[in-house]
C-alpha cells in the first residue's frame, strides 16, 4: 500500500501569492504542495528550492511530453531541483516515459539525495478533453474508460509510479495496475464546496474508499474563508 496524502495545488501566479498563502500555516504543518506550470513559468526554479527549504513535499506538475532523449535529459535537470513527484503525459509513450524514468534515476549525483528519485506519476487523458474530443480530433474510438486504462498499464509496464487520474478512475486502475500503483487524483469537492469548473468530482471521504492515493485539491483549499481549517478537514476526511 503507498503512502496517502493531500496535496494542495498551489495555483498562484506569483512567489508572493504562494508565500502569503503558506504562512497561513502554523511553523510545524507543512502540507504536501504541487506547483504547477503557472506558478514554475513566472518564477523560475527557485520557487521551488524556496518552498522546498520550508520543508514541504512537492509535486512538480510540468506534465512533459517530448522525444524520449529530450524528456530523459529534462527529467536529469529537474531531479536536481529534489521534489517527491513529478509527471509526464503517458500519450509520449513507452520508450519516452522509460527514458524518464532513467532520467530521473541515472546514477551521477542527479538523484533525489537518500531515497533514489521522486515518484513518476504518468497523466493519461485529461480530465479536460471528454469523449468527442477523443474520437473526433484525437481520433481515438475506443470509450475513454479504456483509454485512461490502456494508458495506466502501459506506464505501469514502463515502470512508472502510478497515473493521474479522476478519482472514480481510481478503483479500477488499482484493480488493473495492482495496489501498489499510485493513484493521484484532481476532481477533489467537499459536499457543500462550489464545484467549479470541474465536472467528474468525489468527496476526500469516499475517494478515499474508492482507491486514490494523493489527493490534489485546489480551490476547496485556496479560495476558502479559512484555508487551514478547510486542508484539516480533507486530511481528516481523507485519512479518517
Ligand atoms: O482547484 P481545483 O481543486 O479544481 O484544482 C485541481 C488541480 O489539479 C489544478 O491544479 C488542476 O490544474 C489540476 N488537474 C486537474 N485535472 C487533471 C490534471 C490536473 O484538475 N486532469
Amino acid at each position: 500500500m503507498s503512502a496517502k496524502d493531500v496535496i494542495i495545488a498551489l495555483d498562484f501566479p506569483t512567489k508572493e501569492d504562494t508565500l502569503a498563502f503558506l504562512d497561513k500555516f502554523p511553523a510545524g504543518e507543512k502540507p504536501f504542495v504541487k506547483i504547477g506550470m503557472e506558478l514554475f513559468y513566472a518564477e523560475g526554479p527557485q520557487i521551488v528550492r524556496d518552498i522546498k527549504a520550508r520543508g514541504h513535499k512537492i509535486f512538480l506538475d510540468l506534465k512533459l511530453h517530448d522525444i524520449p532523449n529530450t524528456v530523459k535529459r529534462a527529467m536529469s535537470v529537474l531531479s536536481r531541483l529534489d521534489v517527491d513527484m513529478v509527471n509526464l503525459h503517458a500519450a509520449g509513450a513507452g520508450e519516452m516515459m522509460k527514458a524518464a524514468l532513467a532520467g530521473l534515476t541515472q546514477p551521477d549525483g542527479t538523484c533525489k539525495p537518500g531515497s533514489g528519485r521522486p515518484l513518476l506519476i504518468a497523466v493519461t487523458q485529461l480530465t479536460s478533453t471528454d469523449g468527442a474530443a477523443l474520437k473526433n480530433e484525437l481520433l481515438i474510438d475506443v470509450p475513454m474508460a479504456e483509454t485512461v486504462m490502456s494508458y495506466a498499464k502501459n506506464a505501469a509496464s514502463c515502470g512508472l509510479d502510478g497515473v493521474v487520474c479522476s478519482p472514480l478512475e481510481a478503483a479500477l486502475v488499482k484493480e488493473r495496475c495492482g495496489e501498489n500503483f499510485v493513484t493521484v487524483t484532481p476532481g477533489i469537492r467537499f459536499a457543500d464546496s462550489a464545484v467549479g469548473d470541474q465536472k467528474r468530482i468525489m468527496t476526500p471521504a469516499n475517494a478515499a474508499q474508492n482507491g486514490c492515493d494523493y489527493l490534489v485539491m485546489g480551490r476547496p483549499i485556496t479560495q476558502a474563508a479559512d484555508p487551514v481549517a478547510a486542508y484539516r478537514r480533507a486530511v481528516k476526511d481523507f485519512l479518517g
